[in-house]
This record gives structure tokens, C-alpha cells and sequence, in this order.
């Protein structure tokens, strides 16, 4: 066995083998130790090798699923060694003592998971692969678990983005690419996903021919051109299927290909930033998907994060998808039919992939029948004639969902109200489906009366009225009389044959019962296979309607992200926005759907809405306001507003008119990044670096405070000189959010660029944040009064504020405005102030406050006292 064992793991050496052995997976060696570890389970020993005693652990087979997941979370692989035959088998192929063929049947790695319980239902789970052919890159990607295949052909600037985007499971990468430094650094995000494979992996010729084979075509021309960094990335990946599902490739759709620049670039960043799909803590809450996804089944929800993770470019397909959502808003009642039967269709997608692999159950079997039954009668509410609107998608959606009647009728009329997990345990087949089912069950049960009435005749002939005739797996059918019972008659005068004694009673056997016995068995075993026969017929009968199936998946999700958004546009009186070519950004009464949310969950007062209009002469904004007045909110709002009208949905505004977007960048200064081990300033430099490179005059940036990591004259010269680039070399669409309200000065020569502040009022010596935009320039940015909210000690704020008053006398404003037509000209330091080091002053009011009890004070002695306290506070300018 161990001979047996040693040769599978020299097979596999970079995966866990889980070992059948009974009703065990065992693992050996150093396996077990890594396994023991990372599952905190005993560890123990078996037997020896090489003189040395054999670490070993193991997990129940039936159970192993939980602790394969555990495993994969933590970024093992694990091949699963089975036994591909019986003891049976094994006996009559070798005699007596022979080994049980074994072999791995399946490697499980994170990216090629098929089975719901290691799969997240509401998010895709990407296997991908990156390729070099002829000075190209390609990407391909797929998700076993529901067939989807793509391909684009990449660079390696682009490649970060797109694998944001995708999140992909697990990224296959031949050795000589990851060998090259822009790869390595696009990918090092991905340090845990990702699986080396020798470069003789990825040749194109191979994955050509192999494709080929796969979609049984003459010329993968049929599905689109291709460039050979593509097909040798998608044959890749079918090469890597083949290997972890041990020959068995299920349904794949043939790779489709998309354009680059059919969907929005978003770079990692700008995603984390915007918290688009995670937030920044790593979480689902707060983030844009985890607030406006209201859809109801598991294909619309990763279909929705799907979309929400690569808005689309081109107006026409956009305004297709917004057509649909369109008519969800507007016929109510439609609209509650559909999520109404939208709320009972299963993962027929999932369903359909474990069937294709042979891992599916009669569980499966049951979604195909359901989930097809809902989509025909989907089909035939939105049949009808009566709607107003009639988005140019819909006969191809009800298309694809008409028709299965068939198959439904078929599942139907098989299979049974209550199904068990496996097809193994049977019982899964409706009675009256199949007559010689039936009879071989009649069979059974007869015989199961005629042990009740041999039980009867028993008790009868022993006098013994307790006697029991009872099953068990172990020794099966059994008379069982009790330990009292067994003076009062003789057992083998009634031709009782003894099996087994235990503390509370003795068991026996008869000829008549093991006859029984074994009639009951065979019928069990015949009506066993005989429903496995049957089983595999429904599943070859699904399978043959496959690429129909899956279509009528995809209606199902479509339709369900169509209603979901239009749930979310109604509830939340979210508009149409229209999209156009061109560089316009017209946005009235915006508002940031997440914050907007949390507000109302904390009832912390309404969101305040605002405009934005970014059209030609404009296109610039230069937002100043003090901390907390709401620039970044304002910033990211717009960004989300472009992203949600160009996935086709409504947006959170009052009227939103928008240019496409190419391009979406969002940067914020000095964000923390030490996680990955760059200095936060670096990070912010690296990332504006990128914006300032790569935006177009169809691109959208948003910066936040850039500047703020580094010293304030150096801060405010980056922030400048960048904001000049985009102005004069970019010519994009951005919003500038900025303390250094210096930077006003250039808006005198920037045509452009239009300065916008964060109004706030002053009352009663307090600062009330409006959260209104109004165009203008901030004067001051009260940062000394936010300090003063977050609770600095009194003193440390009216230091503050005399240091404030001190460096504003200096000749900084001179200088800055001299700034405005000389860069970068940043001579002044700012003259240290007197004073500075000594003994804050405003604890002089303090002490004299300490001394004072004022019960003991008359009025008069109060006011007087109210004067001399007043005295001694610092002039006012
Ligand atoms: N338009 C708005 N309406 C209501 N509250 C807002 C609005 N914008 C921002 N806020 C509130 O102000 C807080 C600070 O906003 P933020 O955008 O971070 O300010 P800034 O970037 O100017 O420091 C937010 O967390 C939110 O609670
Ligand atoms: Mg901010």
C-alpha cells in the first residue's frame, strides 16, 4: 500500500493527496504535518518507512468537503486519491490478499472548483492564464463552475486592471514570464493565486490543435480571431481542466473574445479606492456592490458583480441593457411577477457543470426542472403584448427560455418529491415512473411483510412477546431476544442460529430469514442500478440540451439584474442616465449611494445633493473646503455615477448626461499602503504617475488630496505641476479635490479650470459643514476647528491657532500668487515664529480658571472676572 501510495505522491508533489483508505482520507508524511497544522486535527503515526515511524492524519470521507474548503481557503491543492475499484474487483483480479487499485481521480485548487459547498454562490470564481506568443500577451478566462470562457489579447501595463477586475481564483503563468519584472510586479497582488506552470505549457500550436478537438471544429476562426498569445492562454487552461479533473472537461463555451476597450479600464487602485467589490478593510459591506445588489439568485448576482467590475464603452450596448431595466421600472406589476418567480429559480448554471463532470446529484437534476420551469412561465409574462416598452434584447431573452417543456416534463414525470444528496443512497426515481422499478421495489417491500409476519410467528412459537427481527448495516437482518428473555426457551430448537452477544441481548439468524435476506438485497441492488441507469439517462438528456440550458441561465441572470436594478432606481428615485460619445459630464441633484445609505442607517440627517458639470471650458475642478466638509464624498460620487450608468443601470441623481468614460482613475494622497511594503508617499507618487501617463481626453480622474504625504511646499508643488498636466497634456474630465487652497491662484490661467468649494457657515463661533458645492474658492481650511471637534486638548487648539495666525503674517501669500505665472519658484520657508517653544499661554487662562469656585462669586465679581479672562486672550488678527 505504501509502494502504491509513494507512486501516486511522486504524481503529485506539489499537492495534499488525500489517501482513501475505507471510510477515511489519510494523509502521510510531510503532508500530514502541513494538513494537521493548517486543520488543527491529531496528528498520529503508522507503521514504518526507511526505519523511521510514518506521520499520518486523516478526515472522514463523508464529511471531507468542509475540511477540503478550509484547506483551499489557505491556498493548498489537494488530489484526491480514490479507490477505482471494489474489494470485490480486487479479489477476483488478484486473488485473496490483493491491493485495491487506487488512483487520483480529481486535483481541487482554487480555481477549479465545481461543487457548492467550496464555491461561493453570489460571487464567479475565475480560473486565468497569462500568455506570450510572438511579442504578444494574452489573457484567458474561465469558471468551471459555470462554463463561461474569455480572452483578451493584453499588455502588461493593462494587466493589473484586468485581473482586478477578474479576481481571479487562481492565475496560471508559464516560468518565463514570471520571470520578467513588469509581470511580476502586475501580479504581485495575485502572489497567492498564482500557479507556475513550465512554459512548454503554453505552446500555441498544441493549444490550437487542443481546442479544436475540444469544440470539435476545423478552425477556431469560427469563434473569432485570435491572436497566438490567446489560443496558447486558452489552451492552457483546457490542458490545465484536463489535468485536475483527471480527463473529465465539462461544458465549456468556446472562448469568446473581448475588444479591450469594449469596457471601462479601472486600475487596482482605483477599484480599492472606490470600493467597488471589497472595501478597504477587505470586507463585502460598505462597498458600491454590497449596497445596491438586490438581486435573488446566485447566476444575477455574479452576473451583477460581474458587470459592476467592467462597465461597457460603447452607448448603443449600454443603452440596450438600460432599455430593459426601463421596462422593469415602469410596468410595477411586471416587475413584482418577475421577482416574484425570480425568488424560486435555482443555480441551474452550477447545476448543469457538476452534471457535465459526473459530480452532480438527483439535487441537480431537481434545479434544471425548476429553475427551466420558472423560465417558461417568464418567458410567457413577458410574451405579452400590453408593454410599452419593448427593449430590443427581449425576444432573444424569451427565446432562450421557451421550449423546455420537454425536458421539465421529463424531470418531472422521473423524479421523486423528496430527493436524496447522491444518486448513490436511490429512492430518487417517482414511483409509477418505471414499471420494472416498481416491481423490483414491490419485491422489496413484499419481503420486508413477510419478515414482519415471520416476526409474528416467531413471538408466537417461542412465547417470547418481546422478540424482535431488526437490520443493521453491519450484520444485517437479525432476531434479537432479550438477556431476560433467553431461559424461557431453547434457540436452536427452533432452528435459531447464533450470530451475536451483547450485554443486553443475543442475536440469531434462521435459514428462512437469510433467505429472505438475500432476496431483499438483490432487489435493493437491481433497484439501485437500475435508478442509476436511469439517473445517467436524465443527465444524458439534460446534457444534450446543454448549450440551451446554459443560455436560458443567462436570460434568467440578465432578466434578474435587470429587475434588480430596476428595484433599486425605484426605491432609491434613482434617473436614466444618458449616455453619449463626446466629453460632456452633466450631472444634476448627485448623491453617493453608500453614504447616502449610511446616513439614513444612522439617522444622521438627509444627504445633501450636487451638481457637476464638467462640459467643455470646465472640465477642471478645483474643489477646496475645509476637513469633513464632504470633497472626497462629492469626488467619489461622480466617479460611481459614471461607473453605474455605464453598466446600464440608473444612477442616484437627478438627471445625469455623460460622455463615456475610457478611462477611470481615482487616487487619494497618502493612502495607506504598508501592507504591500511601499512607503505611502511613494505609493501616491507611483499611482499619480500612472494617471498622468495613461488618461485620455475620454477619461475621468478624480484625485484627493494629492501632495499630502510629503512636506507642505513639496506637496503643493506635486499637487501644482500635476494639476497642469492634466489640464494642458490630458485634456481629461477630473475632479481635484485639494487643502492647499493656494492652488485657487491657478484658475486665472487655466482656462478650464473652475474652483469649487465645500460652502460652510459660520455661526456663533462654531463652522456647520452644508455639504453644499457652490463655485469659488475656500479662504481658510479649518483644520484647527475640526481639530477642536476630534477633541484636542484646549490647549494644544488655541496653540495652534496663534501659530496659525503667526505663519499667516509671513510673506507666503506674496509668494504664492507670485507662484502663479513662475514655477516652481518655492523660496519662502516660513519664518519660525516667536515664542514658538515656550509654554502654551492659553493655560494661564486656564489656571486662573482652576482657582476660581464659583459659588462664592457674586454677579457682579462673576462679569468682572468674565473682563479679566477675556484680557488675556491672544489679539484677534
Ligand atoms: N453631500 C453630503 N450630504 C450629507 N453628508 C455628507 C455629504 N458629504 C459628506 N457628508 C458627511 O461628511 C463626512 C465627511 O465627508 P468627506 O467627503 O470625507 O469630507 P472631506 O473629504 O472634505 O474631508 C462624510 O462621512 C459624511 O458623513
Ligand atoms: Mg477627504
Amino acid at each position: 500500500m505504501m509502494r502504491q501510495y509513494l507512486d501516486v505522491k511522486r504524481r503529485h508533489p506539489d499537492h495534499l493527496v488525500f489517501y482513501r483508505m475505507g471510510d477515511f482520507f489519510e494523509m502521510f508524511f510531510d503532508d500530514a504535518v502541513t494538513a494537521s497544522k493548517a486543520l488543527n486535527i491529531t496528528l498520529t503515526r503508522r507503521g514504518q518507512h526507511d526505519g523511521a515511524e510514518i506521520p499520518m492524519c486523516g478526515v472522514p470521507a463523508h464529511s471531507h468537503e468542509a475540511y477540503l474548503s478550509r484547506l483551499i481557503r489557505q491556498g493548498f491543492k489537494v488530489a484526491i486519491c480514490d479507490q477505482t475499484e471494489d474489494a470485490a474487483e480486487a479479489r477476483k483480479r488478484a486473488g485473496g490478499k490483493a491491493l485495491v487499485n487506487r488512483d487520483v481521480v480529481r486535483v481541487i485548487t482554487p480555481g477549479t472548483l465545481t461543487e457548492d459547498s467550496l464555491l461561493d454562490a453570489r460571487a464567479h470564481n475565475y480560473l486565468a492564464g497569462l500568455s506570450e506568443a510572438q511579442g504578444d500577451l494574452g489573457l484567458a478566462w474561465l469558471d468551471l463552475s459555470t462554463g463561461s470562457f474569455a480572452t483578451q489579447p493584453i499588455t502588461a501595463e493593462a494587466l493589473g486592471a484586468a485581473l482586478a477586475r477578474l479576481e481571479p481564483g487562481e492565475l496560471l503563468l508559464p516560468d518565463r514570464l514570471l520571470a520578467r519584472d513588469d509581470i511580476a510586479s502586475a501580479t504581485q497582488d495575485w502572489k497567492t493565486a498564482l500557479t507556475p506552470m513550465p512554459s512548454s505549457r503554453f505552446d500555441s500550436d498544441n493549444a490550437r490543435k487542443r481546442l479544436e478537438r475540444l469544440f470539435g471544429v476545423a478552425a477556431l476562426d469560427a469563434f473569432g480571431s485570435f491572436t497566438r498569445a490567446e489560443i496558447a492562454a486558452c489552451g492552457a487552461l483546457v490542458d490545465y481542466v484536463e489535468l485536475t479533473q483527471a480527463g473529465k472537461v465539462p461544458a465549456l463555451s468556446p472562448p469568446s473574445r473581448e475588444r479591450d476597450d469594449a469596457v471601462m479600464a479601472i486600475d487596482p487602485a482605483t477599484r480599492r479606492n472606490l470600493e467597488l467589490t471589497r472595501a478597504l478593510d477587505g470586507g463585502r459591506d460598505g462597498t458600491l456592490l454590497a449596497t445596491i445588489d438586490r438581486t435573488l439568485t446566485g447566476p444575477g448576482a455574479r452576473l451583477l458583480a460581474e458587470r459592476l467590475a467592467a462597465p461597457l464603452t460603447e452607448p448603443a450596448a449600454i443603452a440596450r441593457r438600460l432599455d430593459l431595466v426601463t421596462l422593469m421600472v415602469e410596468a410595477t406589476a411586471l416587475r413584482d411577477t418577475m421577482r416574484e418567480k425570480l425568488r424560486r429559480v435555482p443555480d441551474i448554471e452550477r447545476a448543469l457543470q457538476r452534471l457535465s463532470v459526473g459530480r452532480g446529484g438527483p439535487r441537480d437534476l431537481a434545479a434544471l426542472r425548476d429553475g427551466l420551469r420558472q423560465a417558461g412561465e417568464i418567458a410567457l409574462v413577458l410574451q405579452d403584448d400590453g408593454l410599452r416598452i419593448k427593449p430590443a434584447e427581449l425576444p432573444t431573452l424569451i427565446e432562450s427560455m421557451s421550449d423546455h417543456t420537454p425536458l421539465v416534463d421529463k424531470l418531472t414525470a422521473a423524479l421523486a418529491d423528496d430527493l436524496p444528496l447522491l444518486a448513490r443512497d436511490g429512492g430518487f426515481i417517482r414511483p409509477g415512473h418505471a414499471a420494472e422499478l416498481d416491481e423490483l421495489r414491490g419485491l422489496r417491500d413484499d419481503s420486508r411483510r413477510t419478515i414482519a409476519a415471520m416476526e409474528a410467528k416467531y413471538r408466537d412459537s417461542t412465547g417470547v412477546s418481546s422478540l424482535k427481527i431488526r437490520h443493521n448495516n453491519v450484520i444485517g437482518y437479525h432476531i434479537e431476544i432479550t438477556q431476560a428473555n433467553l431461559g424461557r426457551f431453547e434457540p436452536t430448537g427452533h432452528g435459531f442460529i447464533h450470530r451475536q452477544t451483547m450485554a443486553s441481548a443475543t442475536r440469531y439468524t434462521t435459514g428462512e430469514l437469510a433467505d429472505i435476506e438475500g432476496k431483499i438485497g438483490r432487489a435493493a441492488d437491481a433497484a439501485l442500478s437500475l435508478e442509476l441507469k436511469l439517473f445517467e439517462e436524465l443527465i444524458a438528456a439534460a446534457i444534450f440540451q446543454a448549450t440551451r440550458i446554459a443560455a436560458a441561465g443567462r436570460a434568467l441572470a440578465a432578466l434578474d439584474v435587470a429587475t434588480a436594478l430596476a428595484e433599486i432606481a425605484v426605491d432609491e428615485r434613482w434617473t436614466r442616465p444618458v449616455i453619449v460619445e463626446g466629453s460632456e459630464f452633466a450631472i444634476t441633484g448627485g448623491r453617493h449611494p453608500v453614504v447616502e445609505a449610511a446616513l439614513r442607517k444612522q439617522r444622521e440627517g438627509a444627504f445633501v445633493a450636487n451638481d457637476c458639470d464638467l462640459g467643455a471650458g470646465r472640465r477642471v475642478w478645483l474643489l477646496t473646503g475645509p476637513n469633513m466638509a464632504g470633497k472626497s464624498t462629492f469626488l467619489r460620487q461622480n466617479a460611481l455615477i459614471a461607473i453605474l450608468a455605464q453598466i446600464g443601470g440608473y444612477v442616484p441623481a437627478e438627471s445625469a448626461r455623460i460622455g463615456v468614460v475610457d478611462r477611470l482613475f481615482s487616487r487619494v494622497g497618502a493612502a495607506d499602503d504598508l501592507a504591500r511594503g511601499r512607503s505611502t508617499f511613494m505609493v501616491e507618487m507611483v499611482e499619480t504617475a500612472a494617471i498622468l501617463n495613461q488618461a485620455t481626453a475620454r477619461s475621468l480622474v478624480i484625485l484627493d488630496e494629492i501632495g499630502r504625504g510629503t512636506a507642505t511646499f513639496d506637496g503643493l508643488s506635486i499637487a501644482w505641476a500635476t494639476l497642469e498636466h492634466l489640464h494642458e497634456v490630458n485634456c481629461c474630465r477630473a475632479l481635484f479635490a485639494t487643502h492647499y487652497h493656494e492652488l485657487g491662484a491657478l484658475a486665472s490661467r487655466l482656462e478650464a479650470l473652475k474652483p469649487h468649494t465645500m460652502r460652510v457657515k459660520e455661526w456663533q463661533n462654531e463652522v456647520i459643514f452644508l455639504h453644499e458645492v457652490a463655485p469659488g474658492a475656500a479662504d481658510r481650511s479649518y483644520g484647527i476647528h475640526v481639530a477642536k471637534l476630534a477633541g484636542l486638548p484646549q490647549a494644544v487648539v488655541t496653540r495652534a491657532e496663534e501659530v496659525l495666525a503667526a505663519l499667516e503674517k509671513g510673506d507666503q501669500s506674496g509668494a504664492v500668487s507670485r507662484l502663479a505665472d513662475d514655477l516652481p519658484l518655492f523660496a519662502a520657508a516660513p519664518t519660525r515664529p516667536k515664542g514658538l517653544s515656550e509654554g502654551p499661554r492659553a493655560s494661564l487662562v486656564e489656571a486662573e480658571l482652576r482657582t476660581v469656585n464659583p459659588d462664592e462669586l457674586t454677579p457682579k465679581q462673576a462679569l468682572d472676572l468674565l473682563y479679566a479672562l477675556r484680557q488675556r486672550l491672544p489679539p484677534r488678527d
